[in-house]
């Protein structure tokens, strides 16, 4: 692989990156406000800049300027190096870029980082960006000058609502055009632009539209500073005072990667962030999934149930026991779930496969949606590949419909919520379903037992590419509820069978030998395993 070196040391490059591209895969930032990994360079930010050592024997490139000597009272000419943005300027072989260690590109930073606080308000205590923002980050670490405006700054509109989900300050706005950009390249609908010029820019949504559509948030996300706000997120939390995790979008089979920002103090989850993956989602995550992190909280499963009303899970399980005595395994059913992990599956086949020894499993999940050629999947489960895989045979969910209603189906143990078919028939057998969140099948259960969502436990999904990801566990355990595969174990003992796992490392342990996880690292199996 070819190299160039940046402040002595050596990185190396694919033909076509650019310096700042070719430092950001080996983890080194220079500093940027306009340039984004996922986005073309409009180089017009200038933080960026580099100081190229000239080759030996050519001419360097040179400026004229004038330079206040404070001995002679008066400007003299100098010459400094012309520097270049690192993010347009292609790395090549042998190239030596000065970066930390060019006095020139120090001083051209701190002017650059004053020059874009000029007219910036004093917002910080009040702002959203605050804690995570690249014009505090980069003061601190190439500013530190006194300031020097005495003139009133130029104040521009506060609190413009872009469309139903962003709110624009432009005076916190460094017009770096990201999210111009993103809207143009990525969602493929050019709604905003940049007007004025100067110290007048500021960006527009088109006259006639708003900002809306699927990608909206991602504004938000690839705004360096305070500028573009979500309404959803704008003054809910201050950010160091939360945590992360990486997480798995539940929205739909492309499991986007995500951070999952929660506030351990209250037990709650704040936000989604996309997690960089160039093989799943990029950069990027749709608003509908962005917003799924609330589903760590809102319909979900959090007490037991036995014929609608609450109770304990150890009297629910009394009940799964006096329901299911003296039921022959051919008139049990057993529906997995694509809503839930492989985890949580594995254990429940294991029950209906070892344990109780039923040839009816049967699978379940959401009904498909809208789908683009983007990121959004029409399928809106996050494991329906994973279950397929564990269960080639598994039947659809309106096979069990049709047992049931022929009478040859009495008993069914359910995972999940969601059904993608009219399942109203279920109602005539007894059902006992575990599930996080409620839907058709917690609506007809005789039984019901409250699970953990992914936010709470450590689960593996598949993605539609059969891609195997894990996703971690932030939240504690919320009301009664238990992970899935606890509570299968626990109705295993229930119907009198000793179910062989009592710990996460022991299923993965069991998975990584079937089809379902074998390209799944040992390491990542056991990650946050109990
Ligand atoms: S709103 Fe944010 S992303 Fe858009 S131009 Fe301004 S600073 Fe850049
Ligand atoms: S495309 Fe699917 S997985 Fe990705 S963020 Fe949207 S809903 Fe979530
Ligand atoms: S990041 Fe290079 S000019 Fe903005």
């Amino acid at each position: 692989m070819p190299t160039f070196k940046l402040d002595g040391k050596p990185i190396p490059f694919e033909p076509g990156d650019t310096i700042i591209k070719a430092a950001w895969r080996q983890g080194i930032e220079i500093p940027h406000y306009c340039w984004h990994p996922g986005l073309s360079a409009p180089a017009n930010c200038r933080m960026c800049l580099v100081e190229i050592a000239p080759k030996p024997g050519t001419r360097p490139m040179l400026l004229d300027v004038l330079e206040w000597d404070p001995k002679i009272g008066d400007y003299r000419p100098v010459q400094k190096p012309k520097l270049q943005p690192s993010c347009y300027m292609a790395a090549a072989e042998g190239m030596e870029v000065l970066g930390d260690t060019s006095e020139h590109v120090v001083r051209a930073r701190r002017d650059v980082q004053e020059f874009l606080l000029l007219n910036h308000p004093v917002d910080c205590p009040i702002c959203d960006q605050s804690g995570e923002c690249k014009l505090q980050d980069y003061w601190l670490e190439h500013g530190q000058y006194q300031k020097r405006m005495r003139d009133e700054p130029v104040h521009k509109p506060k609190g413009v609502v872009f469309g139903p989900t962003i709110v624009y300050d432009a005076e916190r706005c460094v017009m770096c055009t990201r999210c111009v950009r993103f809207m143009e390249e990525v969602a493929k609908d050019p709604v905003l632009d940049m007007r004025e010029r100067g110290n007048l820019n500021e960006i527009v949504v088109s006259p006639g539209r708003v900002l809306d559509g699927h990608y909206t948030f991602m504004t938000e996300h690839v705004c360096p500073v305070g500028a573009l706000t979500t309404q959803d997120f704008r003054f809910k939390a201050r950010v160091w005072f939360l945590r992360t995790v990486p997480a798995v979008c539940q929205g739909c089979a492309t499991g986007c990667n995500a951070h999952l920002d929660y506030d351990p103090r209250y037990n709650k989850a704040y936000r989604y962030r996309p997690r960089d993956n160039e093989k799943v989602n990029k950069f990027w995550m749709c608003d509908e999934g962005m917003l799924t992190y609330k589903e760590a909280h809102e319909g979900r499963v959090l007490e037991a149930k036995v014929r609608g009303k609450a109770t304990s899970n150890a009297r629910a399980l009394e009940e799964v026991k006096k329901l299911f005595e003296g039921v022959p395994k051919e008139g049990i059913g057993v529906v997995l779930s694509a809503e839930h992990d492989l985890e949580d599956n594995w254990a429940l086949l294991e029950l209906a496969r070892v344990l109780i020894e039923t040839p009816h499993v049967f699978e379940t999940g959401k009904p498909e949606g809208y789908e683009d050629t983007i990121l959004i999947h029409r399928d809106k489960n996050p494991n329906t590949k994973g279950v397929s895989q564990l269960a080639p045979g598994a039947k659809p969910l309106q096979a069990l419909v049709d047992d049931v209603v022929a009478g040859r189906i009495t008993h069914v143990l359910a995972l999940g919520a969601a059904v993608p078919v009219d399942a109203e028939p279920l109602g005539q057998a007894k059902v006992v379903t575990i599930a996080s969140h409620v839907g058709v099948l917690t609506e007809l259960a005789t039984v019901l037992l409250p699970s953990t969502s992914w936010a709470e436990h450590s689960g593996t999904y598949v993605n539609a590419k059969g891609m195997r990801q894990v996703s971690e566990k932030a939240l504690e355990p919320q009301g009664a509820s238990k992970p899935g595969w606890r509570q299968v174990s626990d109705v295993a003992s229930a119907l009198g069978y000793e179910a062989q796992w009592t710990k996460l490392r022991q299923i993965r342990a069991q998975l990584i030998g079937s089809a379902a996880v074998e390209a799944l690292p040992a390491a990542r199996l056991d990650a946050g395993a109990e």
